[in-house]
């Protein structure tokens, strides 16, 4: 028996924790996943990756590269999972930039005019 027998829904699939979240579903037994990211080879490697976290199930992957920036792209995509699946169950909204911490101290080192400053600063951001 299944944990998730509905649709899921993860944006930023391409990678990290997005992959990581969509091989769970699928390991966990989900068989409808929908996946999105603006990085089309990485969502056919994940699409490769669900179908093995499948065994030898069918699983059913919608795929779309979609820039979720872009309200036009993120509408077509949500309209393509429901055309394909009719519903949507569990969603897990993963694609992002990480903020490198050597670009944090930059923004926090332009800021500030003193150590005692950037020290401030720093405990804000963190
Ligand atoms: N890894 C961590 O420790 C951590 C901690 C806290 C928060 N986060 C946040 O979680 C999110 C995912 O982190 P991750 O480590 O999996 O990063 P990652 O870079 O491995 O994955 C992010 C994915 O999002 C995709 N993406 C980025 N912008 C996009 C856009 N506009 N449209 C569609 N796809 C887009 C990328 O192509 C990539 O595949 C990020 O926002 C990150 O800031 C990560």
């Amino acid at each position: 028996m299944t944990l998730y027998p509905g649709v899921a829904l993860i944006t930023g699939a391409a990678s990290g924790i997005g992959r990581a979240t969509a091989i769970s579903f699928a390991r966990e037994g989900c068989r409808k996943i929908a996946i999105a990211d603006q990085n089309e080879t990485g969502l056919e490697e994940t699409s490769k990756l669900l179908q093995e976290a499948a065994s030898n199930e069918t699983i059913d992957v919608f795929s779309k590269k979609v820039n979720v920036a872009v309200e036009d792209e993120v509408n077509g995509f949500i309209d393509g999972v429901a055309d394909k699946f009719g519903r949507i169950d569990y969603c897990a909204n993963c694609a992002g930039t990480l903020l490198s911490l050597a670009s944090i101290f930059k923004v926090v080192r332009g800021k500030a005019e003193t150590v005692a400053d950037q020290e401030r600063i720093y405990w804000q951001v963190f």
